[in-house]
């Protein structure tokens, strides 16, 4: 029955070939643009799919709440939210804004957040290739199986990462960032790269909306409070400057990434990915965004 119904609703969309691929990473610019898959994962760890559903793709953006989890873990919710706010910026994902006199990023959703967070991933202090590895390890206990990194799309990222750089140089300028701002941005970039199939990212979705437990392993990657913090923040920054939009039509915490996929998380329920690369104008999956509008719909999942 729910395959059924995944491969109508993605037969409904598979001809718009509105949007345009991430043209800023050339390699993200070379996938095919006609790949579409949609997941979806009950916290009791039965898993529906229908198209390109393991294709590998890399996280993006989708890399930011999860590593946000690790970071509450490691330094601690005061450490954390001292250094980067709560607050919906509004603006798009790779905005220069940060807050006047503090210089602390609204969110951690935006890239000025993501970047101090990916600098808070720490049990003690940790050499930065420990703290990718520490990263991409907690990456694979979300998804329950052990993911790689794409060294192509980092190097390609890494190549054109001026934006990111000058971010993090005005962090490193307020003492948000307290090391090498270029050695934060590398590990960050790193931490986008990872690659992840859609199956990977409704299984990271499903973790978060079963408290923190992955329902395939059983292990409890990090603790329900830290989850709450997390899905509260998805609610109202996960989709950046459609976040308004997002909250009425859909109503499902949310995350996206520029590579083109998309996941949301029903506490208690179910966690739902899909993906297909073309991107509209605030960086979220055109056909993403039209199938959780869909799914939303026929099954009432509408919760905020
Ligand atoms: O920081 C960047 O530019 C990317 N590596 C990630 C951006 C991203 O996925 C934004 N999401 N829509």
């Amino acid at each position: 029955m729910i395959p059924d119904y995944l491969e109508e609703v993605l037969g409904n969309v598979a001809s718009d070939a509105t949007g345009e691929l991430a043209g800023y990473i050339p390699e993200l610019a070379a996938v095919d643009p006609e790949r579409l898959g949609a997941v979806f994962a009950t916290v009791d760890g039965h898993v529906y799919s229908a198209g390109d559903v393991d294709a590998e793709f890399t996280i993006q953006s989708i890399s930011k709440p999860f590593v946000y989890a690790l970071a509450l873990a490691d330094s601690g919710f005061d450490a954390v939210l001292g250094k980067v706010g709560v607050e919906p910026s509004g603006e798009a994902f790779n905005q220069i804004s940060l807050e006047e006199g503090t210089g602390r990023p609204f969110n951690p959703m935006i890239n000025a957040g993501a970047i101090t967070v990916h600098s808070l991933v720490r049990s003690e202090q940790l050499a930065p290739d420990e703290r990718v590895a520490r990263v991409v390890r907690g990456l694979s206990a979300f998804a329950g199986r052990p993911l790689g990194v794409d060294e192509a799309v980092c190097a390609s990222e890494m190549e054109n990462a001026h934006r990111n750089l000058a971010i993090a140089h005005m962090l490193r300028s307020h003492d948000i960032l307290t090391e090498d701002p270029r050695i934060v941005v590398d590990g960050y970039i790193r931490q986008c790269s990872v690659l992840v199939t859609t199956r990977d990212l409704a299984m990271m979705a499903a973790t978060l909306a079963n408290r923190g437990v992955n329902p395939l392993t059983g292990e409890q990657v990090v603790a329900e409070r830290v989850v709450r913090q997390v899905l509260s923040v998805l609610s109202t920054c996960g989709m950046y400057d459609a976040a308004g939009d997002w909250a009425t039509q859909v109503g499902i915490p949310a995350k996206s990434g520029v590579s083109g996929g998309l996941i949301g998380a029903l506490p208690g329920q179910i966690g739902v990915a899909t993906f297909s690369p073309r991107l509209d104008s605030h960086g979220n999956s055109v056909r993403g965004v039209s199938l959780f509008e869909r799914f939303s719909t026929d099954m009432g999942l509408h919760v905020m």
